[in-house]
This record gives structure tokens, C-alpha cells and sequence, in this order.
């Protein structure tokens, strides 16, 4: 059965407005996706009807809360396939999920010499952090190259990969390029020689069924507000025997277990890593996300996203001067493109006067900007309302700013 776009797209209020007097055409999603009504009802029903502070106290109000919260625990779970409902650790997104596993794993696990191997197509939130847990412990960052159409040369992996090397943090899908990794071959030549491995899923899990069991990942994160979710929420999936050996990040509230002057124990999994009052109105709405998104399907959403992506491609490509970064084979639904030798910020503007919203710039990926020799590219992503529709009303745009620009 097809789904119903033009159903979907009454779900998402917003694609109503108008910017400058004119529809507003959304090609933003990779930056953050619309949110449903169903997300936003969730959302308001927290502050009007069962507000609470979640695990604190004992009255009803917060014991619904409590049960809200930690069923979305569960539902993450599902999701992702993950053993046990302790593995899942609520975070403010997938950079700070990042962030927990550089500090912590990286301060009981990666010593002086230790090797961490990113690749060249990483968003700065998995570029950043290891850098820096690289200068705290005199560590090494080694970067696994591409080729020129955006696909990783994971054969390069062999050499890369030295009796020191401790960990690999690779992105699922490339916020640029489009390009869809292989991971699972990644983990699988990881694991032969004993190194972990963390997957940025930020850009991945809208699109792909992610089952971390098969997979057999050690880390993933990703973020709520890229897949239909409110901001400010995301998880990181760890195995339970790493989360276990690895010491707090952020302390304070509900981490503990016993705190004295003398000193503190700490809570069991997975509060250990959840400190101070969580974010409970976020959670709970990346539960009715999940819901939402598992209500339509995760395969038909991914198809018809394929669609669309084809769609674009075909039109986009038939613009003179038209140049598309990343033409891997397994691509998601981003097109980045530069058109002659217009600055992406121009087309950017003027895409924006005519109420598309795309995304322009380095895409905070300046690495990935240097290989190519550009300072940055016009990005369009595609989501579940988007139409074909919109597509040629875009490519009419683009043509109308090359007619000026150009
Ligand atoms: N990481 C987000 C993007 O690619 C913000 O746009």
C-alpha cells in the first residue's frame, strides 16, 4: 500500500505558512525535519495536563511523568533493536551523545598513542570531540579517506587500523553528501582486530531501519528533532558491558546513588548517565515521533524518499553548470549542488525570497569543504511531505536565479 502524501502533509501545520507572501517550500529536513501535529499534541499535553518531575517525586502527577518517560525508554528500545532498555541514554542530541562517549570512554579507555579513526565526510560533532579527547590523552586521529563522488575507501581500513587503534566513529549517512555507509562491513573489520566502533545515526535513522543487535555496533547516537521530533533530545545506544566500566560525564542529580562529603556512589544504568532533571517533555515527544514514524513505516517513508531523491537528481541535473557533491550509489535524500559559479550563499537568498528554505554554506563540515575545494555547497533534503511538485517549482527557481545570477 502507497502512502497518502497529501494526508501526511495536513499532519504538519507549518507547510500552511507563507514567507514573503509566497508557500513556503521546505527543504530543510537534515538541518531539522517539521514536526507533526501528533508530536506537538504530545508535547502541550505534558505542560497542560500531567506536568511532573520525572523519578522525584511521589505524587501523581510525577508518577505519570515517570511512567511517560521511561516508556519512551522502551519504545527507543524497539526501535533500534537494542538488548536492553538500560543501554539507552537520553541526551539533549546526538553531539552531546558524542561528547559523553569521548569524555567518558575516552577517559577510561584511550591512553598516550592510542589511535581514533573518524573519515573524511564527518559532521564537526564527530570531528571536534575526538580531536580534543586526542589533545587531553596525546591520542591520535587518523582519517579514513573517499573518492570523488562521496563513497568511503573502506578497503583503506586495512592500513589505517594498527594494533593501537581503539576506536572508529563514522557517520551513517553523510549530512552532505547523501552517501548511505556501509557500516555493517565497517564494524565487521573493526571488530576482527578489536576495535570499537560509535555510529553517528544523526542523519541515518530517519531514513534506514536501524537494528543496532545486527549491526552489533558498540555506540550509536542520534537526534529527535531530525526525525519528526521536538529539539533538545536525542540517545546514544551503548552495550551494556562498556556503559557499565565507563565513568559518569555530566553529575549531579539522580546519577547518584549515595552521595556524602567523603564521596558518591552512582546509580545503575541507565541513570548513571542521565544527570539532573531529564528532559521529559522532549522524550516524550520523540516517543509520539516514533510512533509516528513507525505508524506510516519506516520502509515506505525510505521509498518514497527514494523517489523524490531520483526525481531531483534528474531535474536538478539537466540545469547547466549544475555540479551534485556526492553521487555514491547508496545515497539518502540530500542533494548538494553548486550551479556555475554562483555563491551557494546567493542562490541561497535568493531560493529564500522565493520561500524555498534550503540549507547553504559549509554544512559544518569544513573537512569534507577542503576535499572538494569549495567553501561550501546549497544543500536540499528531502522529508515525508515534500512533493515532486515542489522539486520542479524549485528547479524553475534555481533556473530563474541563473537567468540573474549567472
Ligand atoms: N547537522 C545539521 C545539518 O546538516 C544541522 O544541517
Amino acid at each position: 500500500m502507497s502512502i497518502d502524501i497529501q494526508t501526511i502533509r495536513k499532519d504538519f501545520p507549518i507547510l500552511e505558512k507563507q514567507v514573503y507572501g509566497k508557500p513556503y517550500i521546505y527543504f530543510d529536513s537534515a538541518a531539522t525535519t517539521l514536526r507533526p501535529v501528533q508530536v506537538l499534541n504530545a508535547v502541550t499535553k505534558i505542560y497542560t495536563e500531567f506536568n511532573g518531575n520525572p523519578h522525584r517525586g511521589s505524587h501523581y502527577m510525577s508518577n505519570q511523568t515517570t511512567l511517560a518517560y521511561e516508556n519512551v525508554r522502551d519504545k527507543v528500545q524497539k526501535f533500534i533493536n537494542a538488548p536492553t532498555r538500560e543501554e539507552i541514554i537520553f541526551t539533549k542530541g546526538a553531539t552531546e551523545g558524542i561528547n559523553l562517549v569521548a569524555y567518558s570512554f575516552g577517559d577510561a579507555f584511550i591512553t598516550e598513542g592510542d589511535e581514533i579513526i573518524i573519515s573524511e565526510m564527518e559532521h564537526h560533532a564527530n570531528i571536534v570531540p575526538w580531536q580534543l579527547l586526542a589533545q587531553r590523552k596525546k591520542a591520535i586521529l587518523k582519517v579514513l579517506p573517499i573518492i570523488d563522488k562521496g563513497e568511503l575507501i573502506v578497503s583503506e581500513l586495512d592500513n589505517l587500523i594498527t594494533p593501537k587503534t581503539k576506536l572508529i566513529a563514522i557517520n551513517m549517512v553523510s549530512n552532505v553528501l547523501g552517501t548511505v555507509n556501509p557500516i555493517q562491513d565497517i564494524i565487521e573489520k573493526a571488530h576482527a582486530k578489536n576495535v570499537k566502533v560509535l555510529i553517528d545515526a544523526a542523519q541515518g535513522i530517519q531514513h534506514i531501519k536501524t537494528d543496532v543487535q545486527k549491526l552489533d555496533c558498540d555506540f550509536l547516537v542520534f537526534s529527535g528533532h531530525k526525525m519528526y521530533g521536538p529539539t533538545g533530545v536525542g540517545c546514544l545506544y551503548g552495550k551494556k558491558e562498556l556503559l557499565d566500566a565507563m565513568p559518569p560525564f555530566l553529575s549531579g542529580g539522580e546519577m547518584i546513588d549515595k552521595v556524602s562529603f567523603k564521596g558518591t556512589t552512582f546509580n545503575k544504568l541507565p541513570y548513571k548517565f542521565e544527570a539532573g532533571t531529564p528532559n521529559f517533555t522532549e522524550v516524550i515527544g520523540l516517543g509520539a515521533a516514533i510512533d509516528y514514524v513507525n505508524n506510516i513505516g519506516l520502509d515506505k517513508i525510505a521509498a518514497y524518499e527514494h523517489e523524490l531523491l531520483e526525481y531531483a537528481s534528474l531535474k536538478l541535473k539537466q540545469i547547466d553548470g549544475m555540479r551534485i557533491f556526492g553521487e555514491a550509489i547508496s545515497k539518502a535524500s540530500v542533494i548538494s549542488f553548486l550551479v556555475g559559479s554562483i555563491h551557494p550563499y546567493d542562490m541561497g537568498m535568493f531560493l529564500d525570497k522565493m520561500g524555498f528554505a534550503v540549507r547553504t554554506g559549509h554544512h559544518c563540515a569544513e573537512p569534507l569543504m577542503d576535499r572538494y575545494r569549495i567553501s561550501g555547497t546549497v544543500r536540499i533534503s528531502l522529508a515525508i511531505y515534500n512533493t515532486k511538485e515542489e522539486i520542479d517549482q524549485l528547479v524553475d527557481a534555481i533556473k530563474k536565479t541563473v537567468a540573474i545570477l549567472g
